[in-house]
């Protein structure tokens, strides 16, 4: 049974009709900068279009703005570093125009001890609100306006609670032609080491009605690229699960491709795999975090699969899929991880292969599990195994990625930056080429160079 999780379509009604009076009052420009993961990249463009309804136009860099929102992460503290300077480089602009509304948000502010020190450190933040808040920020807005008074509204409060969807508010994309496209919210897995389950709280997807209009007025609006989103997609429970959205999706008229992240690896099927076979529509790219080479580690790690396990999927999805690109993610240093451990994550990653590696060095998380256990590893040692394994995997994906060499691919082109003209391949690797392409349009790239992170070749037709 789905519980139900939905914002009543009165309340959002209720939003609305606050944006309106916002919107009558004046509005104003905003600027909204995003730290983290494409879940963020969304919320945010989820924002922007409530900003639109409250009058808000989007300008370009912080002096514009009369309205400030941080959309934080807190995966690592690297991240959390970066947003809080994010923050306190609004400082000044505040001394300046004490009207400038400055807002925080995100993964960060559902952390009881962020939200002590944003209030404790950072005076000219005027409210922070959570990760399931994004469509009260209407109300939110007027609040401010009228109080003066600072507030925060987070699930995590005391007296919160996680767990809503809202639907009905619109969403301002960055690009015509690539899309985002959220299909669930939230993580049930409790990955030792991850804050996510705590920041988003449980699973809770769309309905799949919902995400097939949008997929709809995307494609017919000339998006060519669509990107499912949740942390781990293989648990979408609408009125279908996954492979049934991927094919309800993939049956839809129009040139596109059509990809999705993440997939945990114990839940990735035999059924996607074959979804993904039966259209070209599929784009041929798995992204399938594996975490350690190490069992041992994996257990400590609750990531419910083994290495031996995981391999077989890969060569799974390489007997059946076998032009699909492989990538991952890999911790370096995860508390009691040994220098035997660590091999064993280095063999894996050999014996993989994988088209790219995103390696991480271990960031303990406060209230996670890992954070509290024996065998912390000395930050320098975490650096030396995250180089070491970096290392390898650029000479194992420059490998890799020679033998597309002499290949035609079909490209999505970004179009012209710094005069190098760019795109990406059904795979997501990105290809460099010779002439200017519009960007949105797709072109034939023959390869005819490799490097560790992309492709380079000339345009065919
Ligand atoms: N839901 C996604 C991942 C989200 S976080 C999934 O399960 O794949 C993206 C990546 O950040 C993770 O795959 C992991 O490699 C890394 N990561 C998460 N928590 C971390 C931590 N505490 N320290 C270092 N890396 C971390
Ligand atoms: Fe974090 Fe694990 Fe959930 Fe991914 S699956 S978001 S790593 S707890
Ligand atoms: Fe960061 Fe939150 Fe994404 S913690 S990685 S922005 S889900």
């Amino acid at each position: 049974m789905k519980e139900n999780v939905f914002v009543p379509a009165a309340e959002i009604e209720r939003q609305k009709a606050i944006a309106a009076e916002l919107k009558a009052s004046g509005g104003g420009r905003v600027w909204i900068r995003t730290f983290g993961c494409q879940q963020n990249e969304a919320d945010s463009e989820k924002l922007l279009g409530i900003c639109g309804l409250c009058g808000y136009t989007p300008v370009g860099e912080a002096a514009q703005a009369d309205l400030v929102i941080i959309n934080t992460c807190a995966i690592r503290e690297h991240a959390e570093l970066r947003a809080l300077s994010g923050a306190g480089q609004l400082k000044k602009l505040k001394a300046d125009r004490p009207d400038l509304l400055v807002a925080v948000c995100g993964c960060m502010v559902e952390q009881e001890h962020r939200r002590a020190q944003l209030f404790a450190s950072y005076p000219y933040v005027d409210f922070l609100f959570g990760t399931d808040r994004l469509h009260l920020l209407p109300e939110l807005l007027l609040r401010a306006k009228r109080e003066k008074k600072r507030f925060a509204v987070t699930a995590s409060q005391p007296g919160g609670d996680f767990g809503v969807i809202s639907e009905g508010m619109p969403v301002r994309r960055t690009s015509a032609y690539r899309a985002w496209l959220p299909v669930m919210y939230g993580c049930n897995n409790f990955c030792t080491y991850c804050v996510v389950p705590f920041v988003r709280g449980r699973e809770r997807s769309r309905d799949t009605e919902t995400i097939l209009r949008e997929a709809r007025e995307l494609i017919e609006s000339g998006c060519h690229d669509i990107t499912l989103l949740g942390q781990n997609v293989n648990s979408y429970a609408g009125d279908t699960d996954f492979p049934g959205l991927m094919r309800k999706i993939l049956e839809l008229p129009g040139d596109f491709w059509l990809r999705f992240m993440t997939s945990h690896p114990k839940d990735a099927s035999g059924d996607l795999v074959e979804a993904m076979r039966e259209s070209d529509k599929a784009a041929r790219h798995f992204h399938l975090p594996v975490q350690s080479g190490s069992d041992r580690i994996l257990a400590r790690m609750n990531r419910r699969y083994t290495a031996s396990e995981y391999l077989e999927k890969v060569a799974y999805i390489r007997e059946r899929l076998p032009d699909a690109a492989i990538t991952s993610d890999v911790i370096c240093g995860f508390p009691g991880e040994t220098e035997a451990d660590f091999e064993q994550t280095v063999e894996l990653v050999g014996r993989a292969g994988f088209d790219m590696l995103y390696t991480f060095v271990y960031s303990p998380r406060v209230g996670s599990a890992a954070a509290k256990m024996e065998g912390q590893i000395p930050h320098e040692e975490k650096v030396r195994r995250f180089e070491r394994l970096s290392a390898f995997q650029n000479e194992r994906a420059a490998a890799i990625n020679a033998s597309y060499v002499g290949k035609t691919l079909r490209v999505l082109s970004d179009g012209e930056e710094n005069g190098i003209y760019s795109g990406r391949c059904s795979q997501n690797k990105i290809v460099t080429f010779d002439r200017a392409v519009a960007p949105g349009s797709f072109a034939q790239v023959e390869i005819t160079g490799a490097q560790a992170y992309a492709l380079s070749g000339v345009v065919r037709e």
